[in-house]
């Protein structure tokens, strides 16, 4: 491992409290998310969707959506990361870069799409899985980019997912899975916190 991504993955920590005023440029934010979307998911499907929460009036109708937290006042943007529940249906779509590029074939992306369709067409707890697998990934790189580039996170799942869909006109397939606010820390913000050792937390077979 690289000594400048241990240091991010030992300094980076979840941010609940914000300098509040201090915006990230929008294209700085984009480029965050580009960086998102270099995370893994299952056949390369990029079953994902980015809604970034950036106007003072979007933040008013997010908050009571995630139930008066104040750092989505605060912080300089929210991005709801989702993940598609129909995401199968385009994986042809989204191999064909890799077709283009020499890496698959017609073949391969053919016989991927019919494992996926039998995978995932009758099966919503397989869509939903794969939902949260290929959002939660999203979200990990999206925060780990962000310390990169010394601007500060914190993931969050307390919010109301059906009025989150509701209020922003999201497509029912359409899943927000977790919250990554962004910002610049507030002195009073925590620290990265302790963990339990990694024997507590690992068994080898
Ligand atoms: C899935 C998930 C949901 C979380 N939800 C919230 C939340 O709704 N509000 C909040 O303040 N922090 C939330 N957190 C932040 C955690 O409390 C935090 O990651 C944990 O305490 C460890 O803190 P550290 O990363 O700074 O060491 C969430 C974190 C994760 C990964």
């Amino acid at each position: 491992m690289s000594n400048q991504l241990e240091s991010i993955l030992q300094s980076r920590a979840s941010v609940g409290k914000y300098q509040t005023g201090k915006q990230i440029p929008q294209q700085d934010i984009q480029e965050l998310l580009r960086l998102a979307t270099l995370s893994p998911s299952a056949f390369n499907m990029q079953n994902w969707h980015f809604l970034v929460v950036n106007s003072d009036e979007a933040k008013q109708r997010l908050h009571p959506i995630a139930y008066y937290q104040p750092q989505i006042l605060d912080a300089s943007a929210t991005v709801v990361i989702c993940g598609d529940l129909d995401g199968y249906q385009r994986l042809e779509e989204r191999l064909t870069p890799s077709v283009e590029a020499g890496i698959l074939n017609d073949e391969i992306v053919k016989g991927w799409s019919e494992m996926v369709n039998s995978g995932f067409a009758d099966n919503p707890q397989a869509q939903r899985d794969e939902a949260v697998r290929a959002a939660s990934l999203a979200a990990m790189t999206l925060m780990l980019a962000a310390s990169g580039k010394g601007i500060a996170s914190g993931a969050m799942s307390g919010f109301d997912a059906q009025g989150l869909q509701k209020e922003f006109g999201l497509a029912k397939e359409r899943l927000p899975v977790l919250l990554v606010t962004l910002g610049y820390p507030d002195q009073a913000s925590w620290p990265q916190k302790p963990r339990v050792s990694v024997q507590d937390v690992m068994s080898i077979v």
